[in-house]
């Protein structure tokens, strides 16, 4: 099935009310394009839990950091459209950045607090506020039962979940599990800036992963657990750690003595790309 490719609000709208489309229930897959495996479980994953599914394609400047890649992020419309062909999405809404933010950058934007300042946000201030901004209009145009995200970018995850909490926002948001290559990398669409050796030095992060995931099937505590994915991470030449954090669903550090699940996420830069990883783990209580 080929999706309907609109690029304008009003076609959108159209597109959202034609009396063939009016669903009982409609999902959205928010991306930035330069789609793979990931994305495609993701829209798979919409097309199980509605009768509509409608993917956004939109490299959203406001999440974009001075210095950061906008400019060379990966675009590939035609590329995208024929990978979502097979994967069951309906309408592909592919707007540019006049139609999402018509008159310049928005003056009232969504923030997503303290939880925006830590891990990623400390690295890129501004970041989880300029995503949520997207998300919220996004989901106001496209008025979605249920929003499907990745658990690969966990904290996104967790700062949207807030503030459809914290803002009563109708949308069950629904996480879809990380989809990795055989060698254990997730996948990104900035895996597309690595090359061929800083590819082998990325598999490091999931072996840091399964590390913690170890310790903590061990029955290890907190910390213990978190430097077992310091101990992987620091053997790999040629890989600077950002960060090792276990953290709670507000992306602050665990205590020492927690019990209950808990996210080890993981930023490391290999070359000039900086890649995320994480795993979602049950921390027992001490055998
Ligand atoms: O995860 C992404 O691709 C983006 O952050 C999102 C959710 C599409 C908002 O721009």
């Amino acid at each position: 099935m080929t999706p309907r490719l609109v690029r304008t609000r009003s076609q959108l709208a159209d597109a959202l009310a034609a009396p063939a489309a009016s669903p009982a229930r409609r999902a959205v897959v928010m991306t930035m394009g330069a789609l793979h495996e990931g994305h495609l479980a993701l829209v798979r994953a919409a097309r199980e839990r509605a009768d509509q599914v409608v993917v956004t394609i939109f490299v959203n400047p406001l999440q974009f950091g001075a210095g950061e890649d906008l400019e060379r992020y990966p675009r590939d419309l035609d590329g995208d459209l024929a990978l979502l062909a097979g994967a069951g999405a309906d309408v592909v809404f592919a707007p540019g950045v006049e139609e999402v933010y018509p008159g310049g950058e928005p003056l009232v934007r969504v923030s997503a607090g303290a939880l925006g300042e830590r891990l990623e946000g400390a690295h890129r201030p501004g970041h989880f506020d300029g995503v949520l901004t997207v998300v919220l209009k996004l989901m106001h145009l496209v008025r979605p039962d249920v929003a499907l995200f990745g658990q690969k970018d966990a904290q996104q995850l967790m700062a949207v979940r807030r503030m459809v909490h914290d803002l009563d926002v109708d949308v069950e948001v629904v996480a879809v599990p990380t989809v990795r290559d055989p060698d254990g990398v997730a996948l990104s669409s900035r895996n597309a800036y690595l090359d061929a050796e800083q590819r082998t030095r990325a598999r490091v992060l999931s072996r840091a992963l399964r590390a913690a995931q170890d310790a903590a099937g061990d029955g290890a505590p907190a910390e213990t657990v978190r430097q077992a994915a310091v101990d992987v991470l620091a053997a790999e030449p040629g890989v600077v750690v950002d960060y090792v954090a276990l953290v709670d669903d507000t992306a602050s550090d665990v205590a020492p003595d927690h019990v209950g699940p808990a996210v080890l996420a993981v930023a490391a830069r290999v070359g000039t790309t900086r890649l995320i990883d994480n795993v979602v783990l049950h921390l027992e209580e001490g055998r």
